[in-house]
């Protein structure tokens, strides 16, 4: 049985976490900025946000032909039930989230742009499903603070307090 996730299963992971960061901050610190450098701020986090959706498909899809490596000592039933849930609920917050964000954005009816390309947009705009879009997905992005920092909080428990090896099976190799 193996002992850690796999190199591709921990690359992900911590590549995802670190386009999360950049995706929240486009959208909290270009507030702090010229108006001028707005369109570039939005650019980074569309681009950010679908690179997510598309990695969190992969790696959704090689955990369910891969299970989970075991965690020594074994944690109580009631923890391994929490924490199933709570991947759960992160695949599909980072699923829904970019999704509906596209949606808001085909919607508005004009160029938009992602990875420095033009994206598909609707003919006309549809103020109505931009509102009803915009609501869930700020409402979606303020949940995913807590829920993320509620499963870093998790590991960092694992880790420390309960000392297994949850955390360093999500870890790179040590090189010797
Ligand atoms: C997992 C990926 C994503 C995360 C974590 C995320 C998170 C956020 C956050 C934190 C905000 C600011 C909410 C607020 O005003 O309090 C926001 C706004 C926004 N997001 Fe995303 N987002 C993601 C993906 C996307 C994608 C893929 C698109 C479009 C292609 C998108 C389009 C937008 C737009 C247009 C707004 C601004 C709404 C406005 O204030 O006009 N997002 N997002
Ligand atoms: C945006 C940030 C993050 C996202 C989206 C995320 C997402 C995920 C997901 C979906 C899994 C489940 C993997 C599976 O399918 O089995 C997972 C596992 C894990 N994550 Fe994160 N994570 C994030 C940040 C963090 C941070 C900051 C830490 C550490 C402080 C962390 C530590 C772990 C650990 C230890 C596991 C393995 C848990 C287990 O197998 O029981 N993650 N993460």
């Amino acid at each position: 049985m193996r002992e850690k996730y796999s190199g591709l299963q921990i690359a992900i992971h911590w590549l995802v976490f670190l386009l999360v960061i950049v995706t929240w901050c486009a959208m909290d610190l270009r507030g702090f900025f010229s108006r001028e450098y707005r369109p570039w701020f939005n650019m980074v986090h569309v681009s950010c946000g679908m690179t997510i959706l598309v990695l969190m498909i992969a790696r959704l899809v090689i955990r369910l032909k891969r299970p989970a490596p075991p965690i020594t000592p074994k944690p109580k039933p009631w923890m391994t039930g929490m924490a199933h849930l709570g991947h759960l609920v992160i695949y599909l917050l980072f699923i829904a989230l970019p999704i509906i964000g596209l949606c808001l954005m085909y919607n508005r009816g004009h160029p938009w742009l992602a990875f420095g390309l033009v994206m598909p947009h609707a003919a006309d705009s549809n103020f109505e499903l931009v509102d009803f879009f915009k609501h869930y997905h700020v409402l979606l992005a303020k949940t995913s603070y807590y829920v993320v920092g509620l499963h870093a909080l998790a590991a960092l428990l694992h880790h420390y307090i309960w000392k297994d090896n949850a955390l360093l099976r999500m870890m790179p190799k040590k090189k010797r």
